[in-house]
């Protein structure tokens, strides 16, 4: 990481990432958001913790402009975390949303108090002023609906401010300081929930800040391109390859890079979805003639996983002994230096959150983590600075199938976290078969991209029925499938109840071992995503 400012992931030098938007995190759920709306804008932006942001950092990560963020700290107490003093003397737009408005007003010389009346979920707001920020969308008299989600009220704004948008209780719903450019907003712009939000925020980052809009994955690919031929050399490099989005984005883009100075390699885990490795075979070695080394363990995963039912020790074999083959594959790669990983920039986020990242280990999550220190490799990570969405437009943008770009998240443990209980041959293959039909009609409605994933879970129980005139005793098949932004949070995918019939008639018909299909309707939380 080649920047002045010490944590910042990027180097303001460049074209690419010379318009910049620093967003100071207090802590809200939805951060993340509000970078990757900027960044949807055109603009390049980078999420820093408050407590990391001094007024030196800011200088040298030399932004365009300031968001502050949300936060459940209340800014009318004591102790409460604030954006550094000198970021007022700056001359940079700031935009402050919900606790990041808070803060500014209490910060310039407003008062802000906990309010009798908390606002959370869809309101209105009244438009009471003109401004830049509404350029388009609102002007005076206009009611448009906003989310709120706030505890804080405002009693006075700091001097040079004036409110632009009310709601019933609260008289600063958005405020402006249009001479020195400080804008504050008490709803969320970056959730969908705010329909005109992404354009708020459009607003300020290009006719508030000046960004002309420098930041596209076109442009990021090029960059890219010169920065992994700058760090590697004439290195070997050697890249694992899962069938998934991520793997699939880094290995076509370093070959775009360093040719056949690249060797992906492939292990089959045997307990991957139906026709996996072929696919990957098929677009990395034939298509892209990339050299491609395809390990099928099956029958060492199958055989290690074979009397285990604990999620977690089911998690922690497979992790294990992916790295051991993977480990030995690569050994046989002679010259390897490097070891390329698709990082997104939420990982890089999580780990220098002031937070820590979840406090408590729900499941043991399985990468190729741990292997560069034991190979004593070094790291290829072009894909640090996006996020999902972004890294599906890279993909594009190299020419990779929209098929493969567009296809759900599938977890490293792959179906033997899909099989509670006991994994073994027969009962993969059960799943497999029930997972390619699932998939199969939700392809033929044309709801799969508007699911963010959907598959199958084969349960550990037996039910009676009936089929033709004879008495069956077989499995149950849990359907799941569930819409999301992150996989943080997700709600179960509300399919039509002739679409589940259809699923769930052609299931039984045509695969034997599977007499009853449900349709889990949970969300997360309380639920998670994958059973185990
Ligand atoms: P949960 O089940 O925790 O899943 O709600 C959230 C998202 O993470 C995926 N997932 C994994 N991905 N290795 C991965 O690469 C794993 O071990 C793993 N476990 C869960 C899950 O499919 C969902 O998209």
């Amino acid at each position: 990481m080649n920047s002045a400012a010490p944590n910042a992931v990027s180097n303001p030098g460049d074209k690419l990432h010379s318009e910049r938007v620093l967003i100071v995190d207090f802590g809200s759920q939805v951060t993340q958001l509000i970078a990757r709306r900027i960044r949807e804008s055109g603009v390049y932006s980078e999420i820093h913790p408050f407590n990391t942001v001094t007024d030196d950092f800011i200088r040298e990560f030399a932004p365009k402009a300031v968001i502050l963020s949300g936060g459940p700290a209340s800014a009318g107490e004591n102790e409460t975390p604030r954006a550094p003093d000198g970021l007022w003397e700056m001359g940079l737009p700031v935009l402050g949303i919900c606790y990041g408005e808070m803060t500014m007003a209490q910060q310039l010389g407003g008062k802000v108090t906990a309010s009798e009346h908390q606002e959370f979920g869809r309101t209105e707001v009244e438009i009471t002023g003109e401004s830049a920020l509404f350029d388009g969308i609102w002007k005076p008299g206009d009611t448009h609906q906003v989310w709120m989600s706030h505890g804080d009220k405002i009693d006075a704004i700091p001097e040079g401010f004036s409110p632009i948008a009310v709601t019933p209780t609260a008289p600063f719903a958005t405020i402006a300081d249009e001479k020195r450019k400080f804008y504050g907003v008490q709803f969320h712009p970056e959730v969908v929930h705010t329909p005109d939000g992404a354009k708020l925020l459009s607003n300020f980052t290009h006719a508030i800040a000046g960004c002309v809009g420098n930041w596209t994955m076109s442009a990021f690919k090029d960059d890219e391109i010169a920065k992994v031929r700058r760090q590697v050399g004439k290195g070997r490099v050697i890249c694992g390859l899962s069938g998934g989005v991520d793997s699939s984005v880094v290995a076509a883009l370093l070959h775009e890079a360093i040719g056949d100075q690249l060797t992906c390699v492939f292990v089959d885990t045997g307990v991957m979805r139906e026709g996996e490795g072929d696919q990957v075979v098929a677009l990395f070695r034939d298509h892209y003639n990339i050299p491609l080394v395809h390990r099928d363990a099956s029958e060492m995963f199958l055989g290690k996983l074979d009397g285990v039912s604990d999620p977690e020790k089911k998690r922690k074999i497979i992790g294990a002994t992916f790295i051991d083959v993977f480990e030995e594959e690569a050994a046989k790669i002679e010259g390897a230096e490097f070891l390329a990983q698709g990082t997104l920039y939420p990982d890089v986020i999580e780990s220098v959150s002031f937070t820590g990242g979840p406090s408590v280990t729900i499941k043991s999550h399985h990468n190729v983590g741990g292997l560069p220190e034991r190979m004593k490799l070094k790291l290829v990570e072009p894909l640090r600075e996006l996020f999902k969405d972004e890294v599906r437009a890279l993909g594009r943008e190299l020419g990779l199938p929209d098929e493969m770009v567009n296809r759900h998240p599938f977890p490293g443990p792959g179906l033997a976290i899909r099989l509670p209980g006991g994994v073994t041959e027969e009962k993969v293959g059960i799943l497999r078969k029930a997972d390619t039909i699932y998939l199969d009609e939700i392809r033929k409605a044309g709801l799969y991209d508007d699911i963010w994933q959907a598959f199958a879970v084969l349960l550990p129980v037996q039910t009676v029925g009936v089929m033709g005139d004879a008495r069956t005793y077989d499995y149950v098949l849990a359907l799941r499938a569930v819409t999301s932004t992150d996989g943080m949070t997700a709600d179960s995918f509300p399919f039509s109840h002739d679409f589940l019939t259809q699923v769930s008639g052609r299931i039984i018909n045509e695969v034997r071992g599977i007499n009853r299909v449900v349709y889990d309707v949970t969300s997360k939380p309380p639920g998670t995503i994958e059973w185990e």
